[in-house]
Order: structure tokens, then sequence, then C-alpha cells
């Protein structure tokens, strides 16, 4: 579903690049994690499969058609994004039903069409909440807004950025649940970036771990539960989270 070969990023000319030579593939339908310390990489990444950021060197894919550098409106009814901080990818002065109906005014298409009560039960929020602004939810009733606005037009992918990192713990493990039960009831496809391995080993089938802007290693998702990754840095990364999962269980 995407294929993304020799992707290459620099912010300014002569510059050394943020990103270099990624390479990666994720089948229709399935979860793919990409994972890494702060900085390493993963958003820009992410952000030149969007289309937000045009310039890159190397190819993108999707369903085997290479992307041209500036997305046409087709790409975003199939490839939608969700951020970290839905506070800031909200609108602070528009209701939620009329945030729920933006993604159809950008394409020009009639605004009758969604049912936005049946897409807020989607996402498991009360229809009722549709009549507030973002500041009159919770962090995770505004992160599943977001979700249900990336629905909209019925996308085949998404691209998830840090979705649960700005969330208490016990709220991000129901929106993970949330995303894991639409990504099977809808067929869609998952690109999620994340620093957390719990998160990409809740959600994910293969994932790619990233340092200093390359990738060091791919494995499927039983590779990583089982601790046999090999890359050196794969190993520390894993090292790491295991002894700040250890320290959530004692402060539990
Ligand atoms: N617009 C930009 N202009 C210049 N440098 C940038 C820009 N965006 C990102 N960078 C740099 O590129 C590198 C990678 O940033 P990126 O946001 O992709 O990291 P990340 O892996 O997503 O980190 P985090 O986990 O903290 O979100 C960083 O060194 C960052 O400072
Ligand atoms: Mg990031």
């Amino acid at each position: 579903m995407i294929e993304i070969d020799d992707l290459t990023i620099r912010f300014g000319a002569g510059q050394r690049p943020v990103v270099r030579h990624v390479g990666l593939a994720v089948e229709k339908g399935a979860a793919f994690g990409l994972v890494g310390e702060s900085g390493c990489g993963k958003s820009t990444v992410l952000r030149a499969v969007s289309g937000l950021n045009p310039h890159y060197e190397g190819t993108i894919r999707l369903n085997g058609e290479p992307l041209h550098r500036h997305r046409d409106r087709p790409f975003f009814r199939r490839v939608q994004m969700v951020f970290q901080d839905p506070y800031g990818s909200l609108h602070p002065r528009k209701t939620i039903r009329s945030q729920l109906k933006e993604p159809l005014r950008n394409q020009g298409l009639a605004t009758g069409s969604v049912d936005v009560d049946a897409l807020l039960r989607s996402v498991g929020l009360d229809p009722a909440l549709s009549f507030r602004f973002p500041h009159q939810l919770s962090g995770g009733q505004r992160q599943r807004v977001a979700i249900a606005r990336a629905l909209v037009l019925n996308p085949e992918v998404l691209l998830l950025d840090e979705p649960t990192s700005a969330l208490d713990v016990s709220v991000q493990a129901e929106i993970l649940n949330l995303l894991d039960d639409l990504r099977k009831e809808r067929g869609l496809t998952y690109l999620l970036v994340s620093h957390d391995l719990a998160v990409v080993s809740h959600m994910c089938d293969r994932v790619a771990i990233m340092e200093a802007g390359e990738i060091v290693e791919q494995v499927e998702i039983e590779t990583l539960r089982k601790g046999a990754v090999e890359h050196p840095y794969s190993q520390r990364l894993l090292r790491a989270s295991r002894m700040y999962g250890k320290g959530r269980e004692a402060l539990a």
C-alpha cells in the first residue's frame, strides 16, 4: 500500500540530511511502526509521505503508483494524518460538528453527506458533544474527534504521528484500542510513528527502528516482543524501554 524508496531529506541546500536513504513497505491492511529516539527523523519521514513537506529525494508510492511531490486532492481522500496534539490540530473557535465537515469542504464535496452522529459514535463519543468547542472536551475526547475527522473521507491509509503520547497512560490504551478496532473494521493501513516501543508492540505487525536519520533494522513484531533484535541500537532502545516499563509498573 505504501512504499518508500531511498528517501533522503535535508532542510536547506548543503545541509546534512536529517533522513538518509530510508526504505520501507507497508502491506495493505497492516500497521507498520517507525520507532526511534527524539530527533531521529520519524516525523520528517511521515510529513514527506503526507505531502506536508514536498522537498525530499527518493520515491514514495501509494498502491504501486509513484506520488507527485505536490499531492492532489484525490490523495487526501485516500491518505489522512493524525497528529500528537489534537489541541493544535483542531480549530479552537469552531464546533466539533463544523470541523468534522471540513474535509468535505476542502474536497469541494457537499457537507450534507456526512452523518456526524454516526461518525462520533464510531469513535466512542456521544453525538451530543458535536456542538461543543475543542476546549470543552478532554484530551482523550479531542483525540477521538481528530480520528473521526481523519475518517470523514473514508481513507485507506492513516499516518499517525505519536497519536497517544500527549495523553495520560490509561487514556492512551483506550485510544490505541480504538485505532486497532477501526483498522480491522475498515481495513485501514497504518504507518505509525512513536518513540514508545510499548505502543508499537501493541499496535503494529512490523517495525522499523531508526537512529539518526537511518533505519538500522526492520523486524516482525514477534521478534521485538521476544527481544530478539540484532542491531546494537535496537537492543539499547529495547533495554531502555524495559527499564522505563518497570519504573511505570513500580509507580502504579
Ligand atoms: N522544518 C525544519 N527545519 C529544520 N530542521 C528540521 C525541521 N523539522 C525537523 N528538523 C530537524 O530534523 C531532525 C528530525 O526531526 P523530527 O521531527 O523528524 O524528529 P522525530 O524523530 O519526529 O522526534 P520526536 O520524537 O521528538 O518527535 C531534528 O534534528 C529536527 O531539528
Ligand atoms: Mg516527531
